[in-house]
């Protein structure tokens, strides 16, 4: 059975999805935010969390107490589900091609912070999100699967989030099965 990690930053609704559809286990919820909603919902789970505060730590030290984190949990891959960093080398050499992201927007369009504020202003027709495997770039490593939706006339940044979520929640469980098969 496969053991996945979920590192998170906030609400968690793609770690709820995940852990609905995925027939492995998850292993262990990490977060840099103590707050993080999501953590509290893994705990009622009974999943096993982490909360791992990231201000003021050096990037590489930081990366390297969640990856001891993710071994003693016996974790496989890696899914980052709105976790707000970037990896550094320490990361990605621990767990190469196995960490993906998944991001709001048809990669490789609209990268980083606020990408359906992005597609709003460029005013785009569809929009949509991408699971991808993390590299050293800005959501720029190689995609797995991407879902598509429209933009709608009177749409603002947040009633696309909400129509992109919806499909993030079907496309992410989708993409780490094709992640593990690949191996
Ligand atoms: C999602 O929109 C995801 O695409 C982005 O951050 C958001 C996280 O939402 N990377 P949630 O914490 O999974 O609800």
């Amino acid at each position: 059975m496969s053991k996945l990690g979920v590192l998170i930053s906030g609400r968690g609704s793609n770690l709820q999805a995940i852990a609905a559809a995925f027939p492995g286990e998850v292993a262990l919820v990490l977060s840099n935010r103590e707050q993080a909603p999501g953590l509290a919902w893994a705990a009622e789970q009974g999943i096993a969390t982490c909360a791992l505060p990231s201000a003021g730590r050096e990037r590489e030290a930081y990366d390297r107490d969640v990856v001891e984190r993710l071994r003693a949990a016996d974790v496989e891959l890696v899914c980052l589900a709105g976790y707000m960093r970037l990896l550094s080398r320490v990361m990605l050499d621990a767990f190469p091609n196995l960490i993906l992201n998944i991001h709001p927007s048809l990669l490789p369009a609209f990268p980083g912070l606020d990408a359906t504020q992005q597609a709003i202003a460029y005013g785009v027709k569809f929009s949509g999100c991408t699971v991808h495997y993390v590299d050293q770039t800005l959501d720029g490593g190689p995609i797995i699967a991407q879902a598509v939706v429209p933009v709608i006339a009177g749409d603002t940044a947040e009633t696309l989030a909400a129509r992109i979520l919806v499909e993030e929640h079907k496309l992410y469980p989708q993409a780490i099965r094709q992640a593990l098969l690949r191996g």
